[in-house]
């Protein structure tokens, strides 16, 4: 395995997926639903994180290793990528700007096919390293991602995931909770420190007289949205490590509860996010505690 890697840039961050919803607690509205949690991970392809879980459920629009992708997509004679497991924890960092996803999913940028053949991504991965190619085409074996193999088997997997904007984290991480990027299709440093101004989920939230709280573990990327930088919510951010465990036991959730994880990666305290080239191993982790 490679070594952790030491610096990474908020900004510079891969695309999410995963929504987990639990369901729980206790208030007194009416309706069988009571909390919902809300945890956001990087996006890796459906592919790459849960395509091999089709040997445990033919079911499942997985992967059986007939897919491939050209390694030229306008050459008809390119020679092809098939797609493999063996998928490793601590992988680089495939191409993931708006520019990048436009190449994976069209092979060109001609965007007019419609549906689009999705056979760009080998030929994108190549344009940024050799070594790259063959791990754009993997996926995990379902024994690797042991938390998701468990969830896949007792409860339902979506048949595909779609990114709100086919681009980088933030514009997707904004989507989440205000259905809007702002109009933003790549990480902004300066936007996004000035705050994006649009009405999110949360006053919505307030405004129908339920309760909402972020546990996070380094950053929240919640203080994103420039509403929740208000004096009156500073109560509604906690340490995850301090009280989310403590606040489930004693069924003390808010209504609308979202939990960050840590996107920055130090040795002392890797990152759990499971961003490329972050390890997918203390993702794993991170769901166990955050489950059990
Ligand atoms: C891909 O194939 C096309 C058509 O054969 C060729 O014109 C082009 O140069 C090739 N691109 C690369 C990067 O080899
Ligand atoms: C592809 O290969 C076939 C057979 O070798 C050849 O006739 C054809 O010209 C090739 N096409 C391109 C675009 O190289
Ligand atoms: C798409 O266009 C950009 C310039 O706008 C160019 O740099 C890039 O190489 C093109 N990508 C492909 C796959 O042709
Ligand atoms: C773009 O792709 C479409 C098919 O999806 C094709 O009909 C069209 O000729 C292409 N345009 C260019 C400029 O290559
Ligand atoms: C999601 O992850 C896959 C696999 O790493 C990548 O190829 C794709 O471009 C990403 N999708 C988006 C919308 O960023």
């Amino acid at each position: 395995m490679k070594p952790f890697p030491t610096s990474f840039s908020l900004f510079n961050v891969f695309l999410f997926l995963s929504l987990l919803l639990l369901l729980g607690g206790s208030t007194t509205r009416a309706g069988p639903i009571k909390t919902v949690v809300v945890l956001v991970m990087e996006n890796r392809s459906f592919d790459h994180m849960l395509g091999w879980m089709k040997k445990l459920n033919p079911e499942i629009n997985g992967v059986d290793g007939s897919e491939s992708n050209p390694l030229n997509a306008t050459d008809p004679n390119s020679s092809r990528i098939f797609f493999k497991d063996g998928s490793q924890y601590v992988d680089p960092d495939p191409g993931h700007s708006f520019q990048a996803i436009r190449e994976q999913i069209f092979g060109s940028n001609n965007t007019s096919a419609d549906p689009p053949p999705m056979n760009g991504f080998a030929q994108q991965a190549l344009s940024m390293s050799t070594d790259m190619v063959q791990d754009v085409m993997k996926g995990f074996d379902p024994s690797m991602v042991a938390v998701y193999r468990t969830l896949v088997s007792e409860f339902a997997v979506f048949d595909r995931w779609f990114a709100s904007v086919p681009s980088s984290t933030q514009p997707n991480r904004l989507f989440v909770h205000s259905g809007t990027s702002g109009g933003a299709t790549s990480n902004i440093p300066a936007l996004l420190a000035m705050g994006y101004p649009q009405r999110t989920i949360f006053e919505n939230i307030e405004d129908a007289g339920l309760s909402f709280g972020i546990y996070y573990q380094n950053i929240p990327a919640t203080l994103f949205y420039r509403n929740l930088r208000k004096i009156k919510y500073v109560t509604k951010f906690r340490p995850y490590g301090l009280f989310f465990k403590a606040h489930a036991a004693a069924g003390k959730l808010p209504s609308y509860t979202v939990v960050e994880q840590r996107y920055m990666d130090s040795k002392l305290e890797p990152a759990n996010d499971d961003h490329p080239s972050h390890d997918v191993y203390h993702g794993q982790v991170f769901k166990i505690i955050h489950f059990s």
